[in-house]
């Protein structure tokens, strides 16, 4: 049964969809909140990539992009979500509760993964809002800790209460009996404010060509030798950090053609 909210529909599940139970949700901010639900055991997807979802709740269920949050070793599948007051979605999939079900489809894809990038020593994940759910997957993968010596996971929102998400996310690496002797040391979370005033305030853009970020972490800046980029958030977000890392020699990859960054658009539903 699905809670009130999400009024369960006579829905016949299509063959490549999944049908799965929802564990827990949490609610950050009244824009934000993650979920988390069972995984099918027949599921694969690489950290980083996302898969479409829906809910049962029409005949033709409305599917969004959704950035899988969780590691691929997890038990469970973890998202973090806008929501948005009369998305097709979001206005429904904020209400969802423990026990209700959420519809996935089966294949999981995206750029946003350690095999579109040749190896370095350091790795920038830049993002904006839930640009930062690959991230959570990725910076919690120990295949990322193999390929890179650091991490650098980037975070800007609107407001202070935006960034709970990811401080959890980094806190939750070090308490992680799995990954926290891994990562110890390794990961770098650095959060900034564009609006409510913060201890870190600015765009990573502009973080980035003045040079400050670079400052605060102690680093020389950003070298296509060294480095490589993940950059997950809104169109212009990206279309404006493409650009800068373009300008310092970086080049776009792809599954088939690994190279130095690469860059998937925040899905908003
Ligand atoms: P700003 O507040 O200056 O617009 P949004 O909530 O609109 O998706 O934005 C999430 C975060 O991304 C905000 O902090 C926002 O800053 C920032 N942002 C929006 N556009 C860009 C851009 N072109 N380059 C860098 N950061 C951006």
């Amino acid at each position: 049964m699905q809670s009130a909210d999400v009024a369960s529909y006579a829905f016949a599940v299509p063959a490549n969809v999944y049908a799965e139970t929802v564990v827990q949700v949490r609610h950050y901010t009244d824009t934000l909140f993650s979920f988390r639900i069972t995984r099918p055991q027949a599921f694969r997807f690489r950290s980083g990539e996302f898969v479409m979802i829906g809910l049962p709740n029409a005949e033709k269920p409305v599917f969004r992009a959704y950035s899988i949050a969780s590691p691929s070793w997890d038990e469970e599948i973890e998202f973090f979500s806008i929501k948005v007051p009369d998305g097709p979605l979001t206005s429904h999939l904020q209400k969802i509760r423990p026990g209700d079900t959420v519809l996935m489809r089966q294949k999981a894809t995206g750029t946003l993964v350690l095999d579109a990038l040749t190896p370095a020593k350091r790795l920038f994940m830049i993002s904006t809002g839930t640009g930062i759910a690959p991230f959570a997957s990725l910076s919690r993968d120990p295949e990322t800790f193999e390929k890179f010596e650091q991490i650098v996971l980037t975070h800007t929102c609107r407001d202070h209460a935006e960034l709970a998400y990811g401080v959890e996310l980094f806190e939750g690496l070090k308490a992680d009996p799995l990954i926290g002797e891994l990562t110890e040391g390794r990961v770098t979370l650095y959060s900034t404010t564009t609006r409510e005033a913060s201890p870190r305030m600015g765009r990573i853009t502009r973080l980035i060509e003045d040079g400050h970020i670079f400052a605060d972490l102690g680093i020389n800046g950003l070298d296509p030798e060294t480095d490589r980029i993940m950059i997950c958030g809104s169109m212009a977000m990206l279309n404006d950090v493409k650009q800068i890392v373009e300008a310092r020699g970086f080049e776009e990859g792809s599954n088939n053609k690994p190279a130095s960054f690469v860059v998937e658009r925040a899905f908003v539903g």
